[in-house]
């Protein structure tokens, strides 16, 4: 054995030219093992690149297989999604259908932490009345720590409109108030002849004035008459008012939107073809206020004398606000999220015709 470690033999390693080396001779054998292990081993390599070329493949293959069936926005996880959204809309309407069937109001509908939003809403009795509140209040449920304000304009409060509150599963305080004849619109008026629903919007000022304490009040009020229509967005974006907060309102004042003139994230102005002069040339739906504004500012109230079109800029000239307390909201007013629809008066020619033949009204024994 040690006398082999003495021979030389000279090994051609390719491209290297010739070479001494020191390899003995008893090794001559092994050597040809030796190539043959390195011919093993470049298949090794080879097999396993295979290996490793034919895993990444599968996972590619995978992965491709997993998005047909949960990737989102693939059409297996839409309808999956819309399952399961269609599942919970089911238990929430059970829910709400039992909590209505108790007679209990969703007072739990409430998180600590949220700033209530008091959206006061004057509503007279005429025959399109219960169609538009139960369209508002389908809205309003949609939206925690709300408490619906709802003034009557009348001497008392309806049956109809006391029903339509007990069912409909919201936190809210009933009022009435009726408006004098003289103000009152008369049927052949242009709509805009006198202002609406201006008593009822203070009763519910003085019902907050009255009901909650300056120390804690927590909250914002929205002037929401009950023919408009209303994005969920809309509560979202102004529950945390801290002072007057303002945003377009579309098809309002005979053009698709009035707005905020926004500059650098503040309000300059106003754009709106009629009177832009107006401190606050806004409709009723385009602002909202934190309540203690109006809890600060006790004398503050809408006005039957107001001109025409100037209760809303009246009101928060009252409240001593400025241009640079106006919070812009509805991403810097470029966002319409509530429109200024007016619900068309009912067509009863019909129903008036029968009254006059003396036939008895289709509405008889059943509310509309
Ligand atoms: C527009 C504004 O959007 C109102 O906020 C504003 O009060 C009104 O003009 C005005 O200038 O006085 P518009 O759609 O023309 O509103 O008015 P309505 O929707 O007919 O009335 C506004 C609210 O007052 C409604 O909630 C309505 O139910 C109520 N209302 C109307 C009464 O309480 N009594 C009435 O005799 C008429
Ligand atoms: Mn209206």
């Amino acid at each position: 054995m040690g006398q082999a470690h003495h021979k030389v033999q000279v090994v051609q390693i390719p491209g290297q030219g010739s070479t001494t080396s020191t390899i003995p001779q008893a090794t001559k054998m092994s050597l040809r093992q030796i190539s043959a292990a390195l011919r093993r081993r470049n298949s090794l390599i080879l097999l396993l690149c295979l290996v490793a070329f034919y895993l990444l493949w599968f996972q590619l293959a995978g992965v491709r297989l997993l998005e047909g069936s949960g990737h989102p926005h693939s059409d297996q996880w839409e309808e999956r999604v819309a399952k399961e959204l269609y599942a919970m809309r089911l238990q929430a309407s059970e829910m709400r259908r039992q909590l209505t069937r108790l007679g209990s109001a969703p007072a739990h509908w409430r998180h600590p932490d949220l700033p209530t939003i008091f959206v006061v809403t004057p509503t007279h009795a005429i025959p399109t009345q219960k169609a538009d509140l139960v369209r508002l209040s389908n809205t309003l449920l949609h939206v925690p720590n709300l408490h619906w304000l709802i003034v009557e304009d009348a001497d008392h409060k309806s049956e109809l409109v006391s029903r339509l509150l007990r069912r409909s599963g919201l936190v809210y305080t009933h009022l009435s108030v009726a408006t004098p004849p003289e103000l009152k619109l008369q049927p052949k008026d242009p709509r805009w002849k006198k202002p609406r629903g201006v008593l009822q919007r203070n009763a519910a000022l003085s019902w907050l004035r009255e009901n909650l304490e300056i120390v804690d009040a927590n909250g914002v009020v929205y002037f929401a008459d009950d023919d408009n229509t209303y994005s969920l967005e809309l509560f979202t974006e102004m529950r945390d008012i801290q002072s007057v907060g303002v945003w377009p309102v579309g098809l309002v004042g005979g053009v698709m939107v009035e707005r905020p003139l926004v500059d650098n994230g503040r309000v300059t102005g106003w754009l709106t073809p009629w009177r832009p002069d107006r401190a606050f040339a806004t409709d009723m739906a385009g602002f909202a206020v934190n309540v203690r504004l109006v809890l600060n500012h006790p004398t503050a109230s809408f006005s039957i004398e107001s001109q025409r079109g100037f209760l809303e800029t009246d009101l928060l000239t009252q409240m001593g606000v400025t241009l640079d307390d106006l919070e812009v909201k509805a991403d810097l007013c470029t966002k319409v999220l509530v429109w200024h629809t007016q619900t068309a008066k009912a067509d009863l020619k019909i129903e008036k015709i029968m009254e006059q033949k003396g036939k008895p009204a289709t509405n008889v024994g059943i509310e509309v």
